[in-house]
């Protein structure tokens, strides 16, 4: 057993605390390897944010646990040695069975979501239930979810989404005990949110998403007054790195993203936890097929990862500060 109190890291309990009352939300960054967890940790730290290190059932069995535990531990480290104690969370994302929680509270997570959204309600609570007993005997925060997001889940794929029901929530959360609630008000995971038929198009023929249900969020605020809210599914999609991957071979089609005006307005409500993965991935690979297509003598890895993570940092950057108003909260 080990605690994740030895490696430097947080729960989320306190962080969600403050982001309520500060009006903001935590970056929640998925990372799967080392530049990935250095741009998060610079970013985090040169915007002076708290962070939430997310590890999916996917970068579990790409990395190991314990390189990536040993990992969030060395990144609580750098960051002192940048000159900053950020708050750091090490959190499971979408975990899907007892003991895939479990086996992260054992092994120095902080923070686990159970993923119940796709068993019936009955079934989920009864899972979220046991995992939040065994987490919290070890004082880990717990993540559950109502409702279903469109896209891809880890192995799981959504054909259509479900919108949380508000009318569940209050027992939900009391039958359960989770520390935080993610929630479906019409965001989706992976780059091909909505399907064009779904948008529309502004003048230069950029797709436009419909809105979020912010009707939804609110009436779920009322149910939960300064209750932490998660929004999976965040990634905006920038168009000039889906541009960048057309350009040097990529063929990324209908690529549209949450706007940052409405994860802006989000984060400034009960909605404290904002999941971005995708946009990651965007940029990673934007940085990399360019250097890759334009230097074709180049077989460095570091002369193609060192960009990709500095292209990174500056995206994590502008969301701390533009986006989820983490910035200067740490
Ligand atoms: O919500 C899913 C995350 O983006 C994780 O994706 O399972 O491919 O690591 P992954
Ligand atoms: P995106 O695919 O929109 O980045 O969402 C990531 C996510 O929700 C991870 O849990
Ligand atoms: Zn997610």
């Amino acid at each position: 057993m080990v605690s994740y109190k030895e490696l430097g890291l947080a729960n989320t309990r306190e962080m969600f605390a403050k982001a309520i009352k500060g009006g903001y939300a935590v970056p929640a960054y998925n990372f799967n390897n080392l530049e990935q967890l250095q741009a998060i940790i610079q970013a985090c730290v040169e915007t002076k944010s708290p962070v939430i290190l997310q590890v999916s059932k996917g970068a579990r069995d790409y990395a190991n646990i314990n390189l990536l535990r040993n990992m969030a531990k060395g990144a609580s480290e750098y960051a002192k040695e940048l000159g900053c104690e950020i708050p750091i969370a090490l959190h499971l994302d979408h975990g899907d069975s007892f003991e895939t929680c479990k086996d992260c509270i054992d092994n120095g997570f902080s923070s686990v979501m159970i993923d119940g959204s796709h068993h019936s309600y009955e079934e989920n609570i009864a899972l979220t239930r046991k995992v939040v007993e065994y987490a919290h005997a070890y004082d880990v925060t717990v993540e559950g979810e109502l409702g279903v997001l469109a896209g891809i889940e880890d192995e799981v794929s959504a054909e259509h989404s479900t919108y949380t029901r508000p009318s569940e929530v209050i027992d939900f959360v009391s039958k359960t005990g989770v520390d935080s609630l993610a929630i479906s008000i019409g965001t989706s995971h992976g780059a091909n949110k909505f399907k064009p038929e779904q948008c529309t198009r502004n003048a230069e023929g950029i797709l436009i998403p419909p809105p979020l249900r912010f009707d939804i969020l609110e009436e779920i605020e009322k149910k939960l007054p300064g209750f932490p809210i998660v929004l999976h599914g965040s990634s905006s999609v920038p168009q000039q790195y889906v541009k960048m991957i057309n350009q040097y071979g990529g063929k990324l089609k209908d690529s549209v993203g949450i706007p940052e005006e409405q994860l802006r307005k989000a984060s400034k409500s009960a909605v404290c936890k904002i999941n971005i993965d995708s946009d990651g991935r965007l940029a990673m690979t934007a940085t990399i097929r360019k250097i890759l297509s334009e230097k074709p003598g180049e077989f460095d890895p570091r002369k193609y990862l060192g960009p990709a993570r500095d292209a990174l940092k500056e995206m994590y950057k502008e969301k701390n500060i533009n986006v989820l108003g983490s910035a200067g909260n740490a």
